[in-house]
């Protein structure tokens, strides 16, 4: 949507309270869904798996469920889809916290913090494999493809970010493929799942999968700021974490190659990284203007996915996904 359209289209909106509304009732049934998929293989991963559930997002299934409804699917049908979808990224968190070394995770103890490292590994495995296996029992293989291709890259995306690891020398465009290769990618074939389930236009289908991996660009620009920016309790785990850990986002890597950046490489040589470091390396940040750069990027990044949807049919569900790529440039959690 060019400019002047996509003013025309804001103005006559109304930001919705629940961005999720026109697809709440099956999003509910999604989450009732993963609920007894959880409880299928014993009480312990259903216990495990419950206490990751409670307080997620659901952006993933939700953005199955708006797309496939804006291309006339009814998102009943979707729900096994939409709730696998979910249940796979709740392995990629399990497995991630513990990579990380993360205590908190959506404002309760991170599973490998609780019940230990062997025990988080293999809640990950299991809840991997009861995605696909929910995809299976679907009984559409394109979907079960995409979804595996999603896995593989979620995965190198995860291995260049160790690899990139206390790299004072990272690119902008290293980081962006990054963020796509572990986020974007994911969230843009949620979309495009829903898209097909619909049997939509193949250039509907691409539209929306490239309106997701604008929006998945966008969510994990500003996680990436909130690791600065958030207040620990909101966001529901901790703070600092990426440069605590030598993960280096956007701020880092655009201040790197900006003016003041003899005192931020200065800085980011000093060990340990404490709580008195990261609140340094912020505060220059802040000052530089690189936290402003980011969030800059973040609203472009939206604005790119809300263009992709001049090419589908205007409607309630398109109305959703326009003000949902706005909202998450201003989420604070
Ligand atoms: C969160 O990013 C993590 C990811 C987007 C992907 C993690 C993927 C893996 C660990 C691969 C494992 C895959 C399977 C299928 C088991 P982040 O660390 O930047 O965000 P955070 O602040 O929420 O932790
Ligand atoms: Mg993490």
């Amino acid at each position: 949507m060019r400019d002047a359209a996509a003013a025309a289209v804001r103005a006559g909106l109304q930001a919705p309270a629940d961005p999720f509304e026109p697809v709440r009732p099956a999003l509910d049934a999604v989450g009732a869904f993963i609920d007894r998929e959880l409880s299928r293989q014993g009480v312990a991963f259903g216990e495990m798996g419950r206490h990751l559930l409670v307080g997620g997002k659901r952006l993933r299934p939700a953005l199955v469920l708006l797309c496939g409804a804006l291309c006339g699917a009814d998102p009943e049908a979707m729900v096994p889809v939409a709730a696998a979808c979910e249940i796979i990224h709740m392995a990629t968190l399990v497995h991630d916290d513990l990579i990380d070394a993360s205590e908190t995770r959506r404002g309760v103890q991170a599973v490998h913090t609780k019940w230990g490292t062997a025990a988080s590994v293999l809640l990950g495995d299991h809840l991997f494999a009861t995605g696909f296996s929910v995809l299976a029992a679907y009984g559409d293989p394109a979907i079960v493809r995409l979804m595996s291709d999603v896995v593989s890259l979620t995965c190198a995306g995860e291995i260049d970010e160790q690899r990139a690891q206390w790299d004072l020398e990272g690119t902008e465009e290293a980081y962006f493929r990054r963020i796509h290769a572990k986020t974007g990618h994911f969230i843009a074939q949620c979309c495009r799942a829903g898209a097909m389930l619909a049997r939509a236009p193949q250039a509907a289908i691409e539209a929306l999968a490239r309106y997701g991996a604008e929006v998945g660009t966008c969510f994990q620009l500003v996680d990436d700021l909130l690791d600065f920016t958030a207040d620990e309790r909101l966001l529901g785990k901790p703070t600092g974490s990426d440069l605590r850990a030598g993960v280096y986002t956007l701020p880092v890597v655009w201040a790197l190659s900006s003016p003041g950046r003899d005192e931020l490489r200065a800085l980011l040589r000093q060990r340990p990284v404490d709580d008195g470091l990261v609140e340094a390396v912020a505060g220059l940040l802040r000052a530089g203007g690189a936290l402003e750069h980011a969030a800059g990027s973040a609203l472009a990044a939206a604005r790119r996915a809300q263009d992709a949807l001049c090419a589908v049919p205007a409607n309630v569900h398109r109305e959703h996904l326009y003000c949902l790529a706005e909202d998450l440039v201003h989420r604070v959690s």
